[in-house]
């Protein structure tokens, strides 16, 4: 069984990866880890733990950082409601977090399982830069890092280059780009191949369960605004959910090595590119996801959540 922390801004498809890596059996998730993103941390959290609490989940829960390492965050709802979840709620989880800072859960769980431990981070990557900050001997033990995040030859989805979960943060990203450690990288180039529709929220609505419901309804904001700003879609991104599919499933997807930097400048900041240029060779750092099998992930994905 593959151990494993999920790293999230718990927005919309954040919550729908966490009810999928609750669905898959060789996933023993350790806990989740929180920041800020699409919302602010506090309410990540609170979306995090009503969510479990809703899967039947007692996986626990930690808050993370409130900011970026060098830029300022100013949120929008527009694709996910101004509480990242569809702002359909009306109730309280009854768990709270647990005590323990995610930066130091983190680091905590990479030494103590090493090479077993899988990290899928879905967020802007600054609780994981903070980690390897505090404590860089964990660089040579986490097992793998799979991040939703960048766009190596698809166009970006906040810029023309840039992804939402790179930009936020690129500071961050660059860390954990410059650090050695193992990463797989899920990112637009894939993502937007994986498309959920309309007909998947119409069937949790029909289910009629609390947590189906729950799910059916704030799924359909996200639909309402892909329609709107990705009607070529014909529904929703996967992101999330899928770089749970790559921890449990590899073969899902086809990758290229590169050598991936994150671009500071201003004209391309956040862009997730192939150091082509660079002077002295470096050995690739990242496994780019460039291929997907979209109907076995989508398929599969439909088929477990069903339970939810
Ligand atoms: C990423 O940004 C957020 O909107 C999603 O939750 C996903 O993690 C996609 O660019
Ligand atoms: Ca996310």
């Amino acid at each position: 069984m593959g151990k494993v922390i999920l790293d999230m801004d718990t927005g919309i498809d954040d919550a729908l990866a966490i009810a999928y890596a609750c669905a898959i059996p060789e996933l023993e998730l350790l806990g989740v880890t929180t920041t800020y993103g699409m919302a602010p941390v506090d309410q990540s959290v609170r979306n995090t733990l009503l969510v479990l609490e809703l899967l039947k989940c007692d996986a626990p829960v930690y808050r993370g950082a409130e900011k970026p390492l060098v830029r300022s965050r100013v949120y929008s709802g527009t694709f996910h409601g101004n509480d990242g979840l569809g702002d359909v709620n009306r109730r309280e989880p009854k768990r709270t977090a647990e005590e323990m800072h995610a930066v130091d859960f983190i680091i905590e769980q990479s030494r103590k399982h090493g090479s077993d431990l899988t990290l899928v981070t879905t967020a802007p990557l600054t609780n994981l830069a903070l980690a390897i900050q505090k404590a860089p001997d964990i660089v040579g033990k986490l097992g793998r890092v799979v991040t939703m995040g960048g766009a190596v030859a698809a166009p970006g989805n906040v810029t023309k280059f840039a992804e939402a979960n790179i930009i936020i943060d690129p500071h961050a990203a660059r860390v954990v780009f410059s650090s050695d450690l193992p990463i797989t990288l899920v990112g637009l180039d894939v993502t937007r191949k994986t498309v959920l529709r309309q007909e998947a929220a119409e069937k949790w609505r029909e289910k009629g369960t609390e947590s189906s419901v729950f799910f059916a309804t704030f799924t359909e904001y996200y639909l309402q605004a892909y329609k709107k700003y990705h009607p070529y879609l014909q529904g929703c991104a996967l992101h999330d959910p899928l770089a749970v599919g790559v921890a449990a499933c590899p073969d899902l997807v086809g990758t290229v090595p590169m050598h991936i930097t994150v671009d500071l400048d201003e004209d391309a900041l956040g862009r997730t590119v192939e150091d082509i240029h660079r002077e002295s060779p470096a050995s690739p750092n990242t496994q780019v996801c460039m291929g997907v099998d979209a109907e076995r992930f989508v398929s599969d994905f439909l088929s477990r959540t069903d339970q939810a």
